[in-house]
């Protein structure tokens, strides 16, 4: 509830929350007024213009009752329960959570949707997240990111080294603070880095991995993204600051770090001060903000898709996701898109076809071909597919012989609803679409089938919308539930149908009947198992043979690389045993290649959709429109593993089969990385590399 202390109650009244401004904010008590209009801002003035809404009953019910009723469409809530290894340490009872927060006393609005935040992101599952767009338009960053590297025979963390041509490109406003404040930043570059908040370098690092990086189920992966590290945002080349530099809320004001810095004689212990970097909506004072970045708008909630004005619109928004492409893609927190300094981008050319998110060159031994697959969710899909082609017959009339892929940092900016937020992963036929060019017909197998067994989870709710969007007869225009997205499996001979594994009629309900199965105890009743009709969408033709011979292809990256990425690359593991290298990591670790491996997310606006296009949204399991701007997004869709059909691929462990220390020369520089993973990965000796 509101705080009862009088001061604050009149503080209440002054600001006047809700549209009513009862009297004109003075910097003096309006926290918000005194950050407005900057585009850096310290931490602490950015909190506080957060904590200036106070705690709303109101608001926490109707945020809760949606959250609770959006998972119930959640795969893998049974799996938290008692998370298998080597995934333990994401174990956590969803629903006793959501219930502490419903009864939880909190002073501001900021507190609960923290708490609730936090809960949500520790599943580390980037498919399923609590955002608002409200607490997120400060992002915090430190001008000191740090990477481990190998110097010398021995892995370490350091300061980056390219900090005085990385830092710069913030801009003066960023870097005007630092000199007003007199803090020298420069000074740090390369710093060998002893100890980050009185702890061990690499402890630190896990204890944001723990903490705060989210989006990857496994550990090692998530110790890779606190580090900065290299990355295509958009279309262009940029330099991530990693999570011990980058935060999603402006919650530190400093960083004590005691750092060795090049060419000084001791070590020193200092406190590097975060800025709040601005991502929002304009404001002018906190009714303002309020209006502008945390009152639900136009596209907060779904629409009924019957209706052709609203399909209009979806379409002139997001045209590729009016198309209803499954999508699979999580959402990196850190949004500011900072560039790569640009002499550490590739020197060699870039080919025909890289003008989108995937940038591919030549080496310059003339025999390696690289893809650099940034993103499978681009803004024109067709382009993406026809870019491959045009590449590949490029490679094909130079005479190259074998075909590195980079998917660092596979990831683009959204499309849709929190459109300022990089997401990782993408279309999740695009990511078929590519495995399929790469291996040829011929290495196919089932080629009907183009990715994995997948289900849905079959709550009371999922089997009222089947069952009404096959009644009322939609179609993938405006529904995922269609039937006609999907294929049947001939997985389940019991039923005696379907063995010819076709696109599935309109008509057919694939949660009549459902199965159930056991996980921690709990009945997990899922759909029937279907599969993805990507065929409809490529749109050019796949090979029969394959351009490259099998093990001439090798696959790169940090092992960010989660959804729709990490589907393709545990097809070119299960089905082809490619050679996957992780780079970087904490020292001595083996870790997943998969960072995250739903198969298909829904944002919560979709689901909503999916709802009141189904003429469901008055019934009692249906959730009601939030009140604030915000998502919450679920994963979906389960894919199942080809090495056991009993287990998702997010839950079977599938390790990287090479790792390498990131150096001075690779951690920031692709051509130098991609040269020294195609001198290791394609020779003899490659073996001795095994992680
Ligand atoms: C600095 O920030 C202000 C807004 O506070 C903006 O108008 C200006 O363009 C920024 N300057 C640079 C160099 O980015
Ligand atoms: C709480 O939030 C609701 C929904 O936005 C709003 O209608 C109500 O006025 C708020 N209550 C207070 C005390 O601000
Ligand atoms: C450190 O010392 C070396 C050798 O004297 C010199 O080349 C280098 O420029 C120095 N670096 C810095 C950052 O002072
Ligand atoms: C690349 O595209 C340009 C412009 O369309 C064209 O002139 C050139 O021949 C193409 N190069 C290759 C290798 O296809
Ligand atoms: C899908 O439904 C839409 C809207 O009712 C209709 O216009 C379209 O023809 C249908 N498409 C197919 C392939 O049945
Ligand atoms: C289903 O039947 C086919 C053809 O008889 C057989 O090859 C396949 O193994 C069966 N699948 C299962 C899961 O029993
Ligand atoms: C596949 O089987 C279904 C169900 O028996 C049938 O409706 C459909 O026509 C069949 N398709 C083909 C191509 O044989």
């Amino acid at each position: 509830m509101v705080p009862s202390t009088g001061r604050f109650a009149a503080l209440v009244a002054l600001l006047g929350y809700g549209s009513v401004a009862l009297a004109a904010p003075s910097a003096a008590s309006d926290p918000c007024v005194k950050v407005a209009g900057q585009a850096f801002v310290p931490p602490s003035d950015a909190l506080a213009c957060y904590k200036s809404f106070p705690f709303n009953e109101t608001i926490r019910q109707n945020v809760l009752t949606v959250v609770d009723r959006v998972l119930n469409f959640y795969t893998f809530e049974d799996y938290y329960l008692h998370s298998p290894k080597p995934f333990q340490d994401s174990t956590v009872n969803i629903r006793a959570q959501l219930k502490r927060i419903g009864s939880t006393k909190y002073k501001t609005d900021f507190d609960f949707n923290y708490d609730l935040y936090n809960v949500v992101n520790q599943l580390n599952d980037g498919h399923t997240l609590w955002i608002t767009k409200c607490y997120g338009v400060y992002e915090n960053l430190l001008p000191a990111p740090v990477v481990t590297l190998e110097q010398n025979g021995a892995e370490g963390v350091y300061v980056v080294p390219d900090l005085d041509q990385f830092i710069p490109l913030l801009g003066s406003n960023f870097t005007d603070y630092f000199a007003s404040a007199k803090f020298d930043w420069k000074r740090l570059a390369g710093a060998r880095v002893l100890e980050i908040e009185g702890k061990d370098p690499y402890a630190y690092a896990e204890h944001i991995a723990h903490t705060q990086s989210g989006n990857y189920l496994d550990h090692g992966v998530r110790v890779n993204s606190v580090f900065s590290s290299y990355r295509i945002s958009g279309t262009s080349y940029s330099q991530r600051f990693g999570d011990i530099a980058g935060s999603a809320f402006p919650d530190k004001d400093t960083l004590t770090m005691k750092v060795h810095v090049v060419n000084a004689t001791k070590a020193e212990t200092i406190k590097v001060p975060f800025l709040a970097s601005f991502a929002g909506v304009p404001f002018k004072n906190g009714a303002d903000f309020w209006a502008n970045n945390c009152a639900p708008n136009a596209q907060t909630n779904g629409v009924d898709l019957k209706n052709t004005g609203e399909m209009e619109k979806l379409v002139k928004r997001t045209p590729e996701r009016a198309r209803r492409l499954a999508k699979a893609s999580i959402i990196d927190k850190q949004k500011l898109a900072v560039g790569l300094p640009t002499q550490f981008e590739p020197t060699t050319p870039k080919l025909n076809g890289s003008e989108g998110v995937i940038k591919s060159y030549i080496l310059p031994d003339g025999k390696t071909g690289v893809m650099f697959v940034s993103s499978f969710e681009p803004d024109d899909a067709n382009a993406f597919m026809t870019d491959v082609q045009t590449v590949f017959n490029q490679f094909k009339a130079k005479g190259v012989s074998q075909l590195l892929l980079d998917l660092t940092n596979n990831g683009d900016r959204s499309l849709f609803g929190m459109d300022t937020d990089a997401r990782i992963g993408g279309y999740v036929c695009l990511g078929h679409f590519l495995h399929a060019f790469l291996v040829g017909k011929k290495n196919l197998g089932d080629f009907k089938n183009p990715g994995f067994q997948s289900t849905m989870r079959a709550s009371p709710l999922a089997q009222k919308i089947l069952a009404s969007v096959i009644s009322l007869g939609l179609n993938s225009t405006n529904s995922f539930y269609a039937p006609s997205n999907c294929r049947v499996i001939d997985y389940d001979n019991s039923t005696g149908a379907f063995l010819n594994d076709t696109v599935m009629p309109s008509n057919y309900n694939y949660m009549t009947p459902t199965t159930t199965r056991k996980i921690n105890g709990q009945d997990f009743i899922e759909s029937q198992r279907i599969a993805d009709a990507c065929e409809s969408i490529f749109n050019v033709d796949i090979p029969e043979e394959p351009y490259f011979a099998l093990d001439k292809i090798a696959i790169v990256g940090n092992a960010n690389c989660a959804s729709t990425c990490a589907m393709f690359t545990t097809l070119m593991n299960e089905r082809h045993n490619t050679a996957i290298a992780n780079f970087g990591g904490k020292p001595g670790s083996k870790f997943e290649y998969k960072g995250m491996a739903g198969n298909e997310v829904l944002e919560w606006v979709d689901l909503d959709s999916e709802i009141k296009t189904a003429n469901l949204k008055n019934d009692p399991l249906a959730p009601p429109d939030l009140l604030v701007n915000a998502n919450i997004r679920h994963n979906w869709r389960i894919a199942y593993s080809f090495f056991d059909e009993k287990t998702p691929i997010e839950y079977k462990s599938e390790r990287a089969r090479f790792r390498f220390p990131y150096t001075l020369d690779t951690y920031n520089n692709p051509q130098n990385l991609w040269t020294f993973a195609a001198s290791k990965l394609f020779s003899s000796d490659g073996s001795s590399y095994y992680a």
